[in-house]
């Protein structure tokens, strides 16, 4: 049967705003979702992320710019006309139906005729790994199976579109964990565009064709899971993504796509950073697990210091050096290795390839 021929959206902001009063919840934003693209959009609290997917929704009229869908305007059209299929925190399930009736209860709304509402609610039932529970009332599922209903329910009329706000975070790290495989594997199944809202970095990592990263109602920026915690585009990215070592770097010469400075008396090459400027106050940004000690290989960049601390966190060892300057940086090196063992007061290179670097704006 081709009823399951599917259909994914893109969808695109253009100049989207939305203000309540004075305040600016979301500003200028402008994003193309793919169709059939995983996009997270990742912030702290209050950046604007529902705000977005409400308007993504019908549920928030945005008071500038427009919304489009596969080209075309719905930013005034009614949510129920939109055919996008949700998933939000705690999105109450009907508490007298079944797990196949609430199921079925957006077939039923949409008049499917009772004989494909069956084996459409069967099928998804077993996707989101339910089969067995079909008969169940909600009351008597843990909260990840519940969260697995409301995501059938929210796919059994294969929408253009699924919108999911924060649909794990009241759920225990290994549920979640468990949850976001399963989520994956839904959307390789059903091919339908998938937003999803989170404030964890790590999920927006696990899950993300692209993550747009959001602050104070504003897209800071949008790219792939690697791009987005390899490149930052700003500190505020860089940091929001994972610890990050921001060391401030002077008299920086520029070439093509790559910049030289110094910190204190080393000399530290790195690529630059789209909007970094010559003569502006600069910062070098090097995650921890891209630093080591040791000797340096040719081109590498180098800097002498003192380890001054080191905390065990069971994957690997934390070592904190500090530089002549004054200057603290961490760096994580395999547990049991040789510079795991070595001991507070130890004089090290902290030495990496110059690609593992990378010089931003400082735009604190
Ligand atoms: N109805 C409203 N009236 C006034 N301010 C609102 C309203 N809804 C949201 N806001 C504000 O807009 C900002 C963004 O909110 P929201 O989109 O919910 O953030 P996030 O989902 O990223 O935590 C917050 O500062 C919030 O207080
Ligand atoms: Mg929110």
């Amino acid at each position: 049967m081709a009823a399951h021929q599917h259909r994914a959206s893109q969808l695109s902001a253009v100049d989207l705003g939305k203000a309540y009063g004075s305040f600016h919840a979301l500003r200028d934003l402008n994003l193309t979702i793919r169709a059939g693209e995983f996009v997270t959009l990742l912030g702290p609290s209050g950046s604007g992320k529902t705000t977005f997917l409400m308007s993504l929704a019908g549920f928030t009229d945005p008071t500038s710019g427009r919304i489009e869908e596969d080209g075309v305007d719905i930013t005034h059209r009614p949510a129920d006309k939109r055919n996008f299929g949700m998933v939000f925190q705690g999105y109450a399930l009907f508490p007298h139906l079944s797990v196949a009736d609430n199921v079925a209860f957006p077939l039923k709304v949409r008049k499917v005729p009772s004989a494909d509402i069956a084996k459409r609610v069967d099928e998804m039932v077993k996707r989101v790994g339910l089969a067995g529970h079909a008969h169940k009332r909600p009351d008597g599922l843990s909260g990840g199976q519940q969260q697995r209903v409301a995501l059938a329910r929210a796919l059994v009329f294969d929408p253009a579109v699924l919108l999911l706000d924060e649909p794990f975070s009241a759920l225990d790290k290994s549920l979640r964990e468990g949850l976001q495989t399963e989520l994956k594997r839904v959307h390789r199944e059903t091919g339908t565009t998938f937003v999803f809202v989170t404030h964890d970095q790590s999920e927006a990592l696990a899950l993300s064709d692209q993550i747009a990263i959001f602050d104070h109602g504003r897209l800071m920026q949008i790219g792939s899971p690697r791009e987005v915690y390899l490149r930052p585009s700003s500190r505020f990215v860089a940091e929001f993504l994972g610890r990050i070592n921001l060391v401030p770097i002077t008299d920086c010469a520029f070439s093509t796509g790559r910049a030289t400075g110094r910190h204190g008396e080393a000399a530290i090459s790195a690529p630059i950073a789209e909007g970094a400027r010559q003569g502006h106050h600069l910062v070098l940004a090097v995650r921890p697990e891209h630093l080591r000690v040791g000797e340096p290989g040719a081109g590498d960049n180098a800097l002498a210091g003192t380890i001054s601390d080191k905390v065990y966190n069971g994957a690997e060892m934390n070592l904190q050096v500090v530089l002549p300057t004054g200057q603290r940086i961490v760096l994580s090196v395999p547990d049991r290795s040789e510079a795991a063992a070595l001991p507070i007061g130890s004089e090290v290179t902290v030495c990496w390839p110059v690609d593992g670097g990378y010089i931003l704006a400082d735009d604190e």
